[in-house]
């Protein structure tokens, strides 16, 4: 069975045609698991790509097979999706990418986030009342950050990739000039949002028929003013984005509508190079994305809490795990909420917030019978200072690199407002700052006066794109979109491998839970067990069942052979090996 599924998996990557591709795929999954076995990972041997878009993973993998490195593949594939996935693939956002190299002994990280006009007020949200307008933070022009997603794609490829921009492009560029076939998720996605994007005429006439009818399965989709955007980047550079046409008519489309990007913001953007959070799980070493990036601090600081129990023998996702996890995770979000914001701006109690003394003394106050109402966590004393969608890919070669990449315009589709003329969507990422300190952002993330808005500035995020490695060897890559849910969506397909010894498929597929401090809620994924849920009820949490959270498209490398586990949440997901 494990061959067959195997087998078929590699089917679908050479035959892949929308609809045809996902049920195959979706009957070898479903048969893996009727049959009884443990859901079989793909294996590889020389390289292996796992993204949310079959036809990005296709991409990316025809890179690795043409010699290419993991770094080559990352942005072919991410300027795929910027094709493919528009409601999340972009190129009018941000997001951060960690590169490891076992060659080097090193892992790094380019944070290429969004960031505040130079015209942004700290009260640009506030109505005359003094309250958050929340249609200003997430569906208006001035909900745009200035985007990074160009600049930080062409420094990866500058520094650490093999092949021209021009290259890792072409596949973007056939795919928004020639067109690639709906599938039932694109479609419906589109149906979903007509509301939101169709209210602009820039975003109906890309995403909609001329008489205004949808998109449906099967039909090509094709996007020239895209195609011509992505063509003029590859031939002129990153600096096309910023300084020449596609900047003009960015900033054209501010100036129309009361936007506050200006040529100088687009001019002024720059990637950063930063050193990743590095922390240590069970004799493993993690490395995440840090500040403006909540996502790796509380990714190590909720593992240094759980490195006190004894998980594994407590089992996987049984009421004293979860337990353990929502508390641990409650107390981490109630910091967040406090001391993080981007380090360019504010200090950050990095050190505090990792150390595995803060870890203790927050598991002394850990009850291991009953939950501890949020209302009573405050944000704890470390040692002084020293959206629902984003989607992430994870990729490795047979160079010994890895990466690890997440990045997002925020909400499905950002703001909803595509640029004329030059066919993307804008971010609404300026929603990810606080508003007004103590009043929740989309996620129900509450933030402070660290994470307050400022002219080139930052937003906090919560992406978390993870690097786990194991005596010097690239483990497991792995990150996941979900808006607040990432940071625990990744913690536990780390603790499902480490802890739980599942493979990865099963450790991306189990059902998760989520717990960030406020609203005071474990929310669930359907699948636990319904004694499970009770002891949890009779500990005193508020068990909520919700939708699917995150989708985590990981690799796991044992012995020498690559496994990838793509996240059944997302139904084009692929993942393929070499
Ligand atoms: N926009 C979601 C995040 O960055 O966390």
């Amino acid at each position: 069975m494990r061959e067959k599924f195997h087998h078929l998996s590699r089917r679908c990557v050479m035959g892949m045609v929308g609809g045809v591709m996902l049920l195959v795929s979706t009957m070898a999954y479903s048969a893996a698991i009727l049959e009884g076995e443990r859901m079989s990972p793909v294996q590889g041997k020389e390289g292996m790509v796992v993204t949310s878009h079959f036809l990005a993973t296709q991409s990316a993998q025809d890179v690795l097979k043409n010699g290419g490195n993991a770094i080559d593949a990352a942005v072919t594939a991410a300027f795929s999706l910027a094709v493919t996935q528009p409601r999340s693939g972009n190129i009018g956002g941000g997001g951060f990418m960690l590169i490891s190299s076992e060659q080097n002994d090193e892992v790094v990280a380019i944070d290429y986030r969004e960031k505040a006009p130079i015209k942004a007020t700290v009260d640009m949200f506030l109505d005359k009342e003094g309250n958050a307008d929340s249609q200003l933070s997430r569906y208006s022009h001035l909900a745009a950050g200035v985007p990074g997603t160009v600049a930080g794609l062409a420094l990866a490829l500058e520094k650490y990739g093999t092949i021209s921009l021009k290259e890792a492009m072409a596949p973007a560029i056939k795919l928004a000039e020639e067109g690639f076939v709906v599938t039932p998720r694109f479609s419906d996605g589109l149906k979903q949002k007509e509301k939101m994007l169709a209210k602009w005429t820039s975003s109906a006439k890309i995403f909609y028929k001329p008489d205004g009818s949808f998109y449906e399965p099967g039909e090509l989709f094709v996007q020239k003013d895209l195609a011509a955007t992505l063509r003029r980047i590859s031939e002129k550079g990153a600096k096309e984005f910023y300084e020449g046409q596609t900047a003009e008519l960015l900033v054209a489309e501010m100036a129309k509508h009361g936007g506050l990007i200006t040529m100088e913001d687009m001019k002024n953007y720059s990637p950063t190079m930063r050193e990743p959070v590095h922390g240590t799980y069970r004799g493993h070493d993690i490395y995440s994305m840090s500040s403006p990036s909540s996502g790796g601090v509380h990714v190590v600081q909720i593992l240094n809490i759980l490195e006190g129990y004894p998980v594994s023998e407590y089992g996987h996702n049984s009421a004293q795990t979860i337990h353990l996890m929502a508390e641990a995770m409650k107390r981490a979000y109630a910091d967040r909420s406090f001391y993080l914001g981007d380090e360019d701006f504010v200090k950050v109690p990095l050190k505090g917030l990792i150390s595995k003394d803060y870890a203790a003394k927050i598991r002394e106050g850990i009850d291991a019978k009953k939950a501890t109402p949020s209302s009573t966590i405050v944000p704890g004393k470390p040692e002084p200072y020293e959206s629902n969608e984003t989607t992430h890919f994870s990729i490795i070669d047979k160079f010994g690199n890895a990466v690890s990449n997440t990045y997002t315009i925020n909400f499905s589709y950002g703001s909803g407002i595509v640029v004329e003329g030059a066919g993307f969507l804008l971010n609404n990422e300026m929603d990810d700052f606080s508003a007004k300190p103590g009043v929740p952002n989309a996620y129900g993330l509450i933030g402070g006066e660290a994470n307050k808005i400022e002219p080139n500035k930052r937003m906090l995020s919560s992406m978390s794109p993870t690097i786990v490695k194991n005596q010097g060897k690239n483990f497991l890559v792995t990150g996941s979109p979900g808006g607040s849910r990432i940071i625990t969506t990744t913690l536990q397909v780390i603790m499902n491998v480490i802890d739980h010894g599942l493979n990865i498929q099963s450790a991306v597929a189990a059902p998760r839970i989520h717990h960030q401090w406020l609203p005071d809620e474990l929310r669930i994924e359907e699948g636990l067990s319904g004694d499970t849920i009770k002891i949890l009820q009779e500990k005193g949490h508020q068990v909520k069942q919700k939708t699917s959270m995150g989708a985590i498209q990981s690799i796991m490398v044992k012995d020498g052979i690559m496994y990838g586990g793509a996240d059944p949440r997302r139904s084009t997901a692929l993942a393929a090996g070499l």
